[in-house]
């Protein structure tokens, strides 16, 4: 095993809605449906099954109840390798977590989410023993799991500080959190702060990090009033490397994914990645033109392409080259990992050419690089 992925997972309940609009429930009344899929969803099982997908040895880690709706959580892993699921937790008394999506014709979809054994997971559910021979810990969605996000993310840190004594490298990705709940209100500010110093790759969106970070911005955004730019993508991970994380990836949406590094040298991520390669680097990889089935896990994806890379110890133009190809197939089916192809197939169709979007972000001084087709900034050290 070389990755594990740790943190939420659930099963998604998709009643095939054709007909009728959002407006016909009404108490007392029957809907008719014309069918049901059944999906996981979480970080752990996108990430997981794209990596398993891309051929990476990977391991997963979330915790479902011992009822059905666990079983059937194992029985869609186990279609993607019985491995993937060996050390998954089981937890007795618990009904494992679940969302129904309601996704009439007519409206954006309405998601009914039971967190379940996500909120009970904490550092004593890792099976240490059986992860000591992986290289990656990857942990995902704390915003959505109760015993990581709160008291400034102290349990995260216990998990993440026994990993890295395992000589293992630590990545996270994050999550939106409902605003409504606990999570929308607790300071970031601490929680980053003290978990960032023990995260080696951090990978967040831009739309998590304005609510954190820059809730006016944010409330702007989704306002349509502003637009995120270079200025401000240099200043957040700037603010994220000094907390301590040496390698910063944030995901654009359409915009693509940028990167941002810090001094690798001596630190734990250098154990599998050339330090003169990724000292100090500033980059932006564009979207690959594609048709845009569904965008559900494509930020797991990226991930999973991007740590794939790190991997195999490939420099920081290649990472995020093929972090945004992973991406992009992502992009190509309805669900979260129907159009993952393995790793030589998703190369071998950036090698033939695969064309980029164009940005609608301005690029002010940074450089266009022909041959990787991606931006470079100016405290791009490799220039
Ligand atoms: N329309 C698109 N076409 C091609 N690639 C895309 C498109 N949208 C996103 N991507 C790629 O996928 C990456 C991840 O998407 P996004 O930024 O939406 O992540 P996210 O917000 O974490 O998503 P998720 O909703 O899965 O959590 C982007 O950085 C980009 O490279
Ligand atoms: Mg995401």
């Amino acid at each position: 095993m070389d990755i594990i992925v740790a943190g939420h997972i659930c099963l998604d309940i998709i009643p095939d809605w054709r007909i009728g609009s959002i407006k016909t429930i009404i108490p007392g009344h029957i809907l008719e449906m014309s069918g049901l899929k059944l999906s996981t969803g979480g970080a752990v099982a996108n990430t997981g099954i794209t990596l398993k997908k891309l051929g990476i040895g990977t391991t997963l880690l979330g915790k479902i109840g011992s009822d059905s709706f666990g079983k059937v959580i194992l029985e869609i892993l186990q279609k993607e390798g019985k491995a993937l699921v060996e050390n998954m937790i089981i937890s007795k008394d618990e009904i494992s977590s679940y969302t129904i999506v309601l996704n009439p014709p007519d409206t954006d979809r309405v998601f009914l989410h039971y967190p379940g054994p996500n909120h009970t997971f904490n550092a004593n559910d890792i099976p240490y023993e059986k992860i000591k021979s992986g290289r990656i810990f990857h942990f995902g969605y704390p915003p959505l799991m109760k015993k990581f996000y709160e008291n400034a993310g102290e349990e995260l840190v216990k998990i993440f500080r026994r990993v890295r004594k395992m000589n293992i490298i630590t990545s996270l990705d994050m999550a939106m959190p409902d605003p409504e709940s606990p999570a929308g209100k607790i300071d970031w500010y601490k929680f980053f702060k003290n978990v960032l110093p023990i995260v080696d790759i951090f990978m967040p969106s831009i739309d998590e990090l304005l609510f954190m970070l820059r809730p006016e911005k944010y409330n702007k955004i989704i306002k349509n009033r502003y637009r995120f730019d270079l200025k401000l993508l240099n200043q957040l991970s700037e603010q994220l490397t000094d907390y301590g994380t040496s390698v910063v990836v944030i995901k654009l949406g359409n915009q693509g994914l940028y990167l941002r590094t810090h001094k690798i040298e001596k630190s734990n991520v250098s154990r599998i990645i050339n330090p003169s390669q990724w000292n100090y680097r500033q980059l932006l990889s564009p979207c690959f033109a594609t048709e845009v089935k569904g965008t559900t896990g494509t930020g797991d994806a990226t991930i999973a392409g991007f740590l794939s890379q790190l991997l195999d110890g490939r420099e920081p133009e290649k990472s995020i080259t093929l972090a945004t190809a992973v991406g992009a197939c992502c992009v190509e089916a309805v669900d979260a990992t129907g159009g993952i192809r393995p790793l030589p197939e998703v190369i071998s169709r950036i090698n033939s050419g695969w064309e980029r979007l164009s940005l609608s972000i301005p690029m002010d001084n940074w450089k266009y690089d022909y041959q990787y087709k991606i931006w470079r900034g100016p405290e791009d050290q490799s220039r």
